[in-house]
């Protein structure tokens, strides 16, 4: 009965890892404070050095979701270009493989939308949807203190992979947002955040939309030949 339950409980890991995606098209169809609770109460058991858990998180529904949504838009319209970011998203000049891969997601997602190059104004017009959360109808933002090391960051990243996780294990779904960070001070302005608080990245939450073609998106991923080594597996003890 113990093994069973190990085992199940093990398929149930590997199938959300495996059939979670990035949601871009929702259901409009409320997610309770219970319920987001529930999903942020399983996250908050994802590991980081020194158990500093170095996270916070804002959940926004209703007015609020919707006040962060018009003071972005607002700040679009009085400067376009603006980027408050503190470093680019990408490094500069992307290079080889991930330029390729990069470019690669992009075009998927504007064949299955049916969006040519050519029609920039289309593709612009879905970028800009990040700034609606694609209709969620919860959007979370995750943040953390500026004078956190690169290390903390990446345990950030920790906690923001198991509340997709989580979510899938409620019945949710969920894309990542890093889009927001181009307004990480005008978001921070509206959710009134202390100085030791850095809006990182944001996360639609909500139900997947089954009938849009977006969500039947599945991204490529290198093999793993490609992204890892393996050394001392032939019984010998040389460290090769
Ligand atoms: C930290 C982070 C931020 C992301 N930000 C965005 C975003 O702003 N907008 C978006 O549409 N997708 C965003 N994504 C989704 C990625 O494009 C996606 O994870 C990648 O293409 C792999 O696809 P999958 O999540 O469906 O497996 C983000 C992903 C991560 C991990």
């Amino acid at each position: 009965m113990w093994l069973r339950r190990v085992f199940f409980d093990l398929m149930d890991i590997l199938t959300a890892i495996r059939e979670r995606i990035s949601t871009r098209a929702f259901l409009d169809k409320p997610v309770s404070e219970d319920t987001v609770r529930a999903i942020l109460d399983d996250a908050r058991w994802a590991p980081s050095g020194g158990n500093l858990q170095p996270w916070k998180v804002h959940v926004v529904a209703g007015k609020a979701r919707q006040a962060v949504i018009d003071a972005v838009k607002a700040k679009m319209e009085t400067d376009p270009f603006a980027d408050e970011n503190s470093f680019p998203v990408y490094p500069e000049k992307l290079w080889e493989p991930y330029r390729s891969r990069r470019y690669a997601v992009g075009e998927q997602m504007y064949e299955i939308l049916n969006i040519p190059r050519e029609d920039k104004m289309g593709r612009l017009g879905q970028v800009l949807k990040n700034f609606d959360f694609f209709d969620a109808p919860v959007g979370l933002f995750f943040t953390i203190d500026p004078k956190m090391n690169p290390n903390q960051w990446a345990h950030l990243g920790m906690f923001i992979y198991a509340v997709t996780l989580a979510a899938e294990g409620h019945g949710l779904a969920t894309c990542m947002q890093e889009a927001w960070t181009r307004f990480t001070l005008t978001v921070g302005k509206v959710l009134d955040l202390p100085e030791d608080e850095q809006v990182y990245c944001g996360l639609a939450l909500g139900y997947a939309d089954p009938d849009a073609p977006l969500n039947t998106m599945r991204t490529a991923r290198a093999s793993v030949d490609e992204i890892a080594g393996f050394r001392g597996f032939d019984g010998s003890n040389d460290a090769a």
